[in-house]
């Protein structure tokens, strides 16, 4: 029998783990990329929801004023951080009562996403069921876990999976969605959480754009709110068996600091701590204290996203006037938009006028003729958009 080396990836009975997770979609941008940087006025990049403004003064102050930090960290995160993100609950999402002890900060919400099916025990068998257009984690959380990934939308669509056998034990959804901006009402949010309690399954909502609501009814600043699934409305305040994911990366330029935390029912929380904390998952302190400060401040917050609104204009102008049509984007940093041909058609069109996008297939077989036009780029390099598309119009 051989036995493969350090510099051999190990396949047979124990399998490689990458040969499950599909391959890295970006990787097939390439070609567009390049023909879009070879643009004699440069690229505009709209391909990724990175965050390219400032950290706020606020947030960089407070990692600063923690940069002395000899001792370990606690996994749970600190009293005051725990009490902040209730508060911020409390004052921003319409959710009073929260249990700080029901707190956990996480490494950024993306390793929360891609593990969060193993932390609770699920494995070969199980279904992690997910929107069917979504960012691409939580497939690989699923696999990770060695469970089956499920894409469903409906109370029908879970219920028909499951009278076909479907062992489902967690559903992710994901509202604002990312890549579409749908923002699910309060009522879809009750049916789906009434059908998971029926069914024993642990519901983990991704929530991370729910600052940033444009319609009416979803913009703060307009008196409008995107629901959570901890909201009473939903929940019946009642927070058994449910989980918010919430990071700061996108409403407060913090990606670089992987400042993210899970928030919901304290006996799920309990039992992710005690797992996270044999695994050494911990937020470094001085992003525990930045965490904290950008929670307490809602100033930067709303100026980021008047900073987004503006944007969000310039683009929605220049696509709809090359004759696009932007579907859902409610909510979030993306323009979900479709000129009623294959996503990579479309790709192509922009990237010869030097824009990059991210073609709907990445996100599932049903976004195949969207595109996702990001916010995330620069006033400058935005305000070019609108001359490049002009021959389309
Ligand atoms: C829906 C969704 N969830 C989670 C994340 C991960 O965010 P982060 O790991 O920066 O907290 C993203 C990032 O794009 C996202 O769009």
């Amino acid at each position: 029998m051989s036995v493969p080396t350090r510099h051999e990836p190990a396949t047979g009975a124990r399998g490689r783990v990458g040969a499950s997770l599909p391959d890295f979609p970006w990787d097939s941008l390439a070609g567009a990329k390049a023909r879009a940087l070879a643009h004699p006025d440069g690229i505009v990049d709209l391909s990724v929801g990175t965050p390219v403004d400032p950290t706020p003064a606020v947030v960089a102050d407070a990692l600063r004023s923690a940069a002395d930090a000899p001792g370990y960290p606690q996994t749970h995160g600190t009293a005051p951080l725990r009490e902040a993100v209730a508060a911020w609950f409390a004052r921003r999402r319409g959710v009073p009562g929260l249990d700080p002890d029901g707190v956990l900060p996480t490494v950024g919400s993306k390793e929360l996403v891609a593990w969060l099916p193993f932390l609770l025990g699920l494995g070969a068998g199980d279904t992690v069921a997910h929107p069917a257009v979504a960012y691409p984690t939580y497939d690989v959380g699923a696999r990770l876990a060695r469970a089956t990934p499920l894409g469903a939308d409906t109370v029908e669509e879970l219920q028909a999976a499951w009278d076909a056998g479907a062992r489902i034990r967690l559903l992710w959804l994901n509202s604002p969605s990312n890549p579409t901006g749908a923002v699910r009402t309060v009522a879809e949010l009750a049916a789906l959480v009434a059908w998971a309690r029926e069914h024993d399954v642990v519901v983990a909502s991704d929530e991370c754009y729910a600052e940033l609501g444009w319609s009416k009814a979803h913009d703060t600043t307009a008196g409008g709110l995107v629901a959570s699934v901890l909201d009473p409305r939903v929940c019946g305040n009642d927070h058994t068996g449910l989980l918010v994911a919430y990071s700061t990366s996108k409403q407060s330029n913090l990606a670089g600091y992987r400042a993210a935390f899970l928030a919901g029912d304290p006996v799920l929380v309990a039992e992710l701590l005690e797992v996270r904390k044999h695994a050494g998952m911990i937020v470094p302190w001085p992003v525990q204290v930045a965490l904290q400060a950008a929670l307490s401040d809602d100033e930067h917050v709303a100026a980021q996203r008047e900073v987004y609104r503006g944007r969000r204009e310039v683009l929605r102008k220049a696509l709809q006037g090359a004759g696009f049509r932007i579907d859902a984007s409610e909510a979030g940093l993306y323009l979900w938009s479709t000129r009623d041909e294959p996503a990579r058609t479309t790709v192509d069109l922009l990237a010869d006028r030097g824009i990059l996008v991210a073609p709907g297939d990445f996100y599932g077989p049903p976004g195949a003729r969207h595109v996702r036009v990001a916010l995330t780029a620069t006033d400058e390099r935005v305000a070019r958009v609108g001359d490049r598309l002009a021959d389309l119009a």
